[in-house]
């Protein structure tokens, strides 16, 4: 790594092993959410218009158990992080619950959508919710019964990528953390930042898809590794 002193523009792309920890379930490996679901069935918009109950009770049930988990260690680390770092940093997240924000980050970018966001489909208003969507309630700004998840499923745009890419352009380093690399257009962000002459370093439970383009590979639980190397960034 370059010296600290160098770096001045962070930018942090977290996955689903950052909230492992906290007992959110990752989607590949043993156990994950993607052995017990397909996405083809719950992760589509082919699915939604196929069967809405299916899709919206299996994400009626990941709202409620999200809103049960804690923040981690790992989470912890980064809002202390965002809190005093003096320069740019962007938390970009494809983790759709809201541990980052409830552990006091405040720069993050949910690329993903979230889970605490109920987005209507008939006036494009998004409001925040808690509850379930299963019974169809009305929309709070047009009372359309026409709300759906607001997290992004497979064949949909990923959220607000001109901010990351902007993001990326400006970054001296980019840190991925807890993301297996194998969805695009997240696993392409090493390779960028690489061609931008950004240092690269992943935190990492295994290596990675993309292991090869980081510049430096930390493996261990983020619990551990996150909360070392804001220690180091902040001297
Ligand atoms: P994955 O489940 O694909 O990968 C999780 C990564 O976290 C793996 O590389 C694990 O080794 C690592 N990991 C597990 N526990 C860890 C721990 N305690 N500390 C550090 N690392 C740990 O999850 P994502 O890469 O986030 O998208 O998945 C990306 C996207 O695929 C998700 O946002 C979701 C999913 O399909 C959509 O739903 C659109």
């Amino acid at each position: 790594m370059a010296a600290m002193a160098d770096i001045r523009n962070i930018v942090i792309l977290t996955g689903a092993g950052v909230s492992a920890e906290s007992g959110i379930d990752t989607f590949r490996g043993g156990g994950g959410l993607w052995e017990k679901h397909r996405v083809e069935d719950v992760a589509t918009p082919e699915a939604f218009a196929r069967d809405p109950d299916l899709v919206l009770r299996f994400y009626d049930m990941r709202r409620a158990a999200i809103q049960e988990k804690e923040p981690n260690r790992a989470h912890a680390a980064l809002a202390r992080l965002d809190a005093e770092w003096p320069g740019d940093l962007l938390i970009v997240t494809q983790n759709v619950d809201d541990l980052h924000e409830r552990a006091g980050a405040r720069r993050v970018l949910h690329m993903h959508g979230t889970h605490l966001n109920a987005w209507c489909t008939a006036c494009d208003a998004r409001s925040r919710w808690t509850g379930p969507l299963i019974d169809r309630p009305p929309c709070p700004a047009c009372g359309a019964r026409a709300l759906r998840p607001d997290v992004v499923w497979f064949g949909e745009m990923p959220y607000e990528m001109e901010r990351i890419y902007g993001a990326l352009q400006a970054a001296d380093l980019f840190v991925s953390i807890g993301t297996s690399g194998a969805v695009y257009p997240a696993a392409g962000f090493v390779r960028e930042a690489r061609e931008l002459g950004t240092q690269t370093l992943e935190l990492n439970l295994e290596r990675s898809q993309g292991s090869a383009w980081f510049d430096e590979t930390r493996l261990g639980p983020a619990g551990e590794l996150v909360p070392a190397w804001v220690d180091e960034m902040l001297g």
